[in-house]
């Protein structure tokens, strides 16, 4: 039998897919649409391992994923496949309503055939993971609680409001028709192979080529960064022992606002980069118009995941950082390869949008 993931050719998706099969776990087929966002030269090391299969295919279309599931005998479900990058939600939702909450849709009512056809132990060892995020709670005050498992839902972008939905949804599907869905909420993930869309890969690609670090806002919005390696961790452990229909908050103690993450990159880079002096990194910040609807601050209480299946992550923010800087320097021509126009078109849209402020 063999997993399923979706969306495997994406930032934590290219890291589970080749930490699975470094493990020796087992079969494991990965189907992705390969948008903008998905890179299969991130997985060419095991293009020949025996254990792995990819799929080029939509998880919107419930009968291939079927097919799949059949075919291959799948154990659990990992759904890494979404539209993930809240500024793109802003100027375009509609593909996030169609994958995050549609494509869901889909995989669960796959799931749910396939589940009704299974017999003895591979009903009972059947799994579905919602792999979710902390931002469908909403925003915290700067004095408020983390968010455990049971604080409400307030999504303020449209990316969490679709992700909620999924959410919604597997809970659904668990409570009415015993589907075995898991969900994880973490927190923002941060590591080799993320597109360079994201703040801290962004900061890299900009403060390598000496261009500006734009910040949005005044740069305190608070975000808990958790390295990718311990959430895939955390993902094969609630796959392993978690709850049946239970929830996972995963984060990595590890809050920062906005200026101190770009800082502290910016000190690596001084230190890591040929030839650069200190403060130099420094001196590419620039304060740009902030993000509508901006979450304040997202924290993670995650004693729960930490106190039932003894997860807690190896990386501490610092450690994780250095790593990734070094990876993305190790690994220029990564983010040169991905340079496709479709990326040069989103920097102009999003950035030429917010004037610099300083
Ligand atoms: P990503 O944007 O890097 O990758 C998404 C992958 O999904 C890509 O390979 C893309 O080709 C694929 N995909 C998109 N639409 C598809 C479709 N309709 N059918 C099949 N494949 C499709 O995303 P990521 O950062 O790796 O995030 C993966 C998951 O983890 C998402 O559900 C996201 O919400 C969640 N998550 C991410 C973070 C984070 O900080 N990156 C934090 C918490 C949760
Ligand atoms: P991002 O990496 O897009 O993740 P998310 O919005 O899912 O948290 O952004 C992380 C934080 O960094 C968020 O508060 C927005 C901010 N940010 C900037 O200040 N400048 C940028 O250029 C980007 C992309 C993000």
């Amino acid at each position: 039998m063999a997993i399923l993931v979706t969306g495997g050719a994406g930032f934590i998706g290219s890291n589970f897919v080749l930490e699975w099969l470094r493990l020796g776990l087992g079969p494991l087929v990965n189907l992705d649409k390969l948008t903008y966002a998905g890179n299969l030269r991130n997985l060419s090391s095991i293009d020949d391992d025996a254990d792995y299969t990819f799929v080029h295919a939509d998880i919107c279309d419930r009968d291939t994923v079927l097919q799949l599931l059949n075919e291959h005998r799948i154990s659990a479900i990992v759904n890494l496949a979404a539209e993930t990058h809240v500024d793109r939600s802003i100027h375009d939702p509609g593909e996030f309503l169609r994958t995050n909450v549609q494509g869901t849709f889909a995989l669960l009512e796959a799931a749910r055939a396939y589940y009704d056809s299974l017999v003895d132990e591979a009903r009972t060892n059947f799994r579905f993971i919602n792999v979710s995020t902390d931002e469908v709670y909403g925003s915290l005050d700067a004095d408020a609680p983390a968010f455990t498992e049971d604080s409400s839902y307030r999504p303020n972008s449209p990316y969490s409001a679709s992700k909620a939905a999924a959410d919604h949804l597997c809970r659904a599907y668990f409570s009415t028709y015993g589907l075995p869905v898991l969900t994880t909420n973490c927190s923002n993930n941060y590591g080799p192979f993320q597109f360079p869309e994201k703040l801290i890969p962004l900061v890299i690609r900009n403060g390598v080529r000496g261009e500006s670090l734009p910040i949005y806002g005044d740069g305190c919005n608070v975000r808990d960064w958790l390295y990718v390696g311990d959430h895939c961790d955390a993902i094969r452990r609630v796959l392993e022992s978690g709850q049946v229909g239970g929830t996972y908050n995963v984060g990595g103690d590890a809050e920062r606002t906005n200026i101190e993450v770009v800082e502290a990159m910016c000190d690596i880079l001084d230190e890591s980069v040929a030839g650069a002096t200190p403060g130099q990194h420094r001196g590419l910040i620039s304060f740009v118009a902030d993000r509508p609807g901006h979450d304040r601050r997202y924290a993670i209480d995650a004693s729960k995941i930490r106190d039932e299946l003894g997860w807690q992550p190896t990386e501490s923010f610092e450690t994780g950082l250095q790593k990734t800087v070094q990876w993305y320097l190790d690994n220029e021509e990564w983010t040169q390869s991905i340079e496709t126009g479709e990326y040069r078109d989103w920097l102009e849209a999003n950035y030429e949008l917010r004037a610099c402020r300083s």
